[in-house]
């Protein structure tokens, strides 16, 4: 099928690079013109296992395309996915301008042919309606526009077109293996029409022909109104951001009357109806999706005169949480004033280069406040240089450099590779060996046989 791509960021790279791949002729379209020269030039702008791999293949397969034209993806598109961003204002409400511009747009260049505009972005809920009517103004704007001086109108295009929402649940550091392996398809729509497409559109994905596990059932497809599937987005990011919280809070009192969260999460882990998954207490939940999300969905409720009051104590508790690690620094090393503290990671979570709403930004600004030399190391943004705001900090170009000084390290970021670090000599370097896992990812034993002491989140330390 003809796929266009609008937005080429996380969710829309990697969107146009699997359609392409299960043999779809993909345009991507994005107004920013040196990430496109970049595409053009067969490389990613961001980081995502696999999507380079898979982005040369399709190039030179002669399956997909990137331009900063939006007429010409709009003409070669049957299916037009908006991803655009929806970055959150600071009242917590999600910013739809972009999603807004490229409605429009679409509208500006509609031609003939039956279409289907897919809501991919995370859009408020009632958006796809509004989608429509933009995409209408768009059209209208431009018929509007060709009107000529004798009031005729040159444009006579018949506009036949289905909005969609296809809600995207991919997480970032594993996006190409969970398109290929997704444990739903989400669509809604009220034109079966539409629906038609869209599942011919994912049938390879569905039978699981691109899937790890090809024996698996087929992918469940969830249809449902348009309202529904928005919703059904921001109701699974607020439950696991949810899910987070509670397990966090669960560590503080853990800390409190002695108990190990790690074991009390293996414990309840197990039972069928709570599951182990985003069960792992830390230093709480970030990223360019939970917090714009919960915050959104608080907001719509707002609107709409519900107090979520649930929500509410989700992001209260996650506040609270990106400070642990500094309520552990105060009480390991007392002043803060003229320490110096390394930091193990800065990207929200591992397998990114995604640095939106990180943990990491909170705690730098904190201890900066506090008096405190902060430096890190993290393997990605290492590569890239100093960037993502940080300026702040000084950032190493390894874990040994990086301890080298410190009175203390925190992990903040749970890369693999930090696991097999040489902690001994990591040791030796430091002021005080001082270990804060806000992760609790390390091993205990093994630090403290090298002269750590060690401090997790919620294990009685
Ligand atoms: N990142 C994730 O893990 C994730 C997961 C699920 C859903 N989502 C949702 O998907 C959407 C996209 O997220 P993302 O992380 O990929 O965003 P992003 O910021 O990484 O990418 C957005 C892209 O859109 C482009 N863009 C902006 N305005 C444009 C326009 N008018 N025309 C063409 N291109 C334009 C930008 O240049 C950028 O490349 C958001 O709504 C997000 O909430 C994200």
């Amino acid at each position: 099928m003809r796929v266009c791509v609008i937005g080429t960021g996380y969710v829309g790279l990697v969107t146009g690079v699997c359609l392409a791949h299960i043999g779809h002729e993909v345009i991507c379209v994005d107004n920013n013109e040196e990430k496109v020269k970049l595409m053009q030039s067969g490389q990613s702008p961001i980081f995502e296992p696999g999507l380079s791999e898979l982005m040369q293949g399709v190039i030179q397969a002669g399956r997909i395309h990137f331009t900063t034209d939006l007429a010409a993806g709009v003409n070669h598109g049957e299916i037009l996915f908006i991803a655009v961003g929806t970055p959150p204002m600071p009242t917590g409400e999600s910013d739809t301008r972009y999603v807004e511009a490229v409605a429009r747009g679409i509208g500006a260049h509609l031609n003939s042919g039956y279409k289907v505009i897919v809501n991919k972005s995370t859009v408020p809920i009632g958006s796809g309606d509004w989608v429509r009517m933009l995409v209408l103004d768009g059209v209208a704007e431009r018929q509007q526009a060709t009107v000529t001086p004798g009031g005729s109108t040159t444009i006579e295009t018949q506009i036949d077109f289905d909005v969609v929402s296809n809600p995207e649940f991919l997480r970032e550091g594993c996006a190409v293996y969970d398109t290929f392996n997704p444990d739903r398809i989400v669509l809604g729509s009220n034109n079966p029409k539409a629906i038609a497409m869209m599942k011919e559109l994912y049938a390879p994905i569905v039978s699981r022909e691109f899937a790890e596990d090809k024996s698996l059932p087929t992918v469940p497809v969830v249809v449902t109104d348009l309202s529904s599937a928005e919703m059904v987005k921001y109701a699974s990011n607020a439950f696991l951001a949810t899910k987070i919280s509670f397990i966090n809070e669960v560590a503080n009192i853990c800390d409190r009357v002695g108990a190990d969260v790690t074991q009390v999460a293996k414990g309840i882990g197990l039972d069928s109806r709570i599951g182990s998954k985003f069960l792992q207490a830390g230093i709480g939940w970030g990223g360019s999706c939970f917090p714009k999300d919960v915050s959104a969905l608080i907001h719509t409720a707002d609107d709409y005169g519900y107090e979520a009051q649930l929500l509410k104590a989700a992001v209260t508790v996650n506040q609270r949480q990106r400070m642990i690690a500094l309520e552990k620094l105060q009480q390991v090393l007392k002043i803060l004033k003229g320490k110096t503290v390394g930091l193990l990671g800065l990207t929200f979570k591992p397998d990114t280069d995604d640095m939106r709403d990180a943990p990491a930004l909170d705690l730098i600004e904190q201890l900066h406040r506090l008096g405190t030399k902060v430096k890190a190391y993290d393997p990605l943004v290492a590569q890239s240089g100093m960037r993502h705001g940080l300026s702040n900090v000084l950032v190493e170009t390894d874990a040994e450099r990086l301890a080298d000084g410190c009175d203390a390290l925190v992990l903040v970021t749970d890369w693999q590779q930090f696991r097999t670090l040489d902690y001994a000599k990591m040791a030796k370097l430091m002021n005080h060996p001082v270990m804060i896992d806000g992760r609790n990812f390390l091993d205990q034993a093994a630090l403290e046989a090298v002269g750590f002491r060690y401090v997790g989140i919620g294990r009685c330390g």
